[in-house]
């Protein structure tokens, strides 16, 4: 029996961190012993908003991949390849910008949010508008029914389903499959300061591959509840972005629900539950960063995984180009 295909992947724009561990990388570590898994180091997405730093995307393909391995994907069980090397990905995404309009992508939750995090104003590059075009052309080339990926990325998965539609509505039969997004129930993990989205450039995120000493830093900052200034005053769980990280870290789920019951009644201070916390990253962080360390003195091998699943992901995706080629009633040679 042939298992169901995950896709999801990456922009290459450095290390990865714990807001993507809790939001997808969990997920795919899973799937790699029941599906057939894919992962995408996304230069040519990350270049979309990213075009005047295209060293930083290089580099971040490495970074990403490096990532990947120190956390347990196994190359033997899943596929980790490059975007810009599957010359399918782009022609499908020509295809499909077809089957899309501007309005719709200018509608799209995401691609808002990100036009007015990234300040384009008016000068949005065509490329960055277009991408959930080219997302759906990376789902839909490996025929992925289920895609891994943070909240915010709901929206993307919605689009690429509208894309699927017409192309089998056009097509007058089920050409592509429809792709679900498996989003983790404890929703997005804030940034170390509160605010509600983790990133590098941010400067509020905790790098899978931190130090001890930048673990120790990012916690000793965190955003708790400002109204709690004494041990015995009574705190808010809510917003108090350490319970929010034990909510997606701790695994002693009792002891848990019981720290935070005496926090809301008083008698629990910040610096407790920070130190538990602090633990737990530690934990989670430090036989990562060993085996990163490790892997990043071959880099060769690194560079073969990569090529290898490039190899095997470039047949995959060829065969879906010419399989919508000739749904869409093109001519064909
Ligand atoms: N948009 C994703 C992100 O920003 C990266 C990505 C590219 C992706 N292609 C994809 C995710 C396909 C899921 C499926 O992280």
């Amino acid at each position: 029996m042939t298992r169901p295909v995950v896709l999801t992947g990456d922009r290459t724009t450095g290390p990865l961190h714990i807001g993507h561990y809790a939001g997808s990388l969990l997920n795919r570590l899973r799937f790699q012993d029941t599906h057939e898994q894919f992962l995408l180091l996304a230069d040519t997405q990350a270049l979309t908003d990213n075009a005047h730093t295209p060293d930083k995307v290089r580099l971040g393909v490495m970074e990403v991949a490096l990532d990947y391995l120190a956390i347990g994907i196994d190359p033997a069980k899943t596929t980790i390849c490059l975007q810009s090397h599957l010359p399918a990905l782009a022609e499908l995404s020509m295809l499909y910008l077809n089957f899309v309009t501007v309005a719709r992508l200018e509608r799209n939750p995401t691609i808002k949010d990100e036009i007015r995090g990234r300040g384009f104003g008016r000068d949005i590059p065509a490329g960055f508008l277009c991408y959930p075009a080219a997302q759906a052309a990376d789902i839909t080339a490996f025929k992925a029914t289920v895609v891994p990926v943070g909240e915010d990325q709901a929206p993307l998965i919605e689009q690429t389903n509208e894309i699927v539609r017409r192309i089998n509505t056009t097509a007058g039969r089920a050409v592509l499959p429809e792709a679900q997004a498996v989003i983790p129930q404890a929703g997005r993990l804030p940034g170390v300061d509160g605010k509600a989205k983790m990133s590098k450039s941010g400067g509020n995120a905790i790098a899978l591959s931190a130090s001890p000493d930048e673990i120790a830093a990012a916690v000793k900052a965190m955003f708790t509840d400002p109204n709690h200034l004494r041990v015995e005053d009574p705190g808010r769980v809510e917003g108090n972005v350490v319970f929010t990280y034990l909510d997606a870290f701790d695994e002693d789920r009792t002891t848990l629900e019981e720290l935070k019951a005496q926090y809301r009644r008083g008698g629990l201070g910040d610096s407790k539950i920070k130190r538990r916390l602090e633990d737990i990253l530690q934990a989670l962080i430090g036989p990562t960063r060993e085996r990163r360390t490790q892997l990043a003195k071959d880099p060769a091998y690194v560079l073969d995984v990569i090529r290898r699943g490039t190899e095997k992901a470039r047949s995959r995706t060829e065969t879906t180009k010419r399989e919508v080629v000739e749904g869409l009633g093109l001519f064909m040679l």
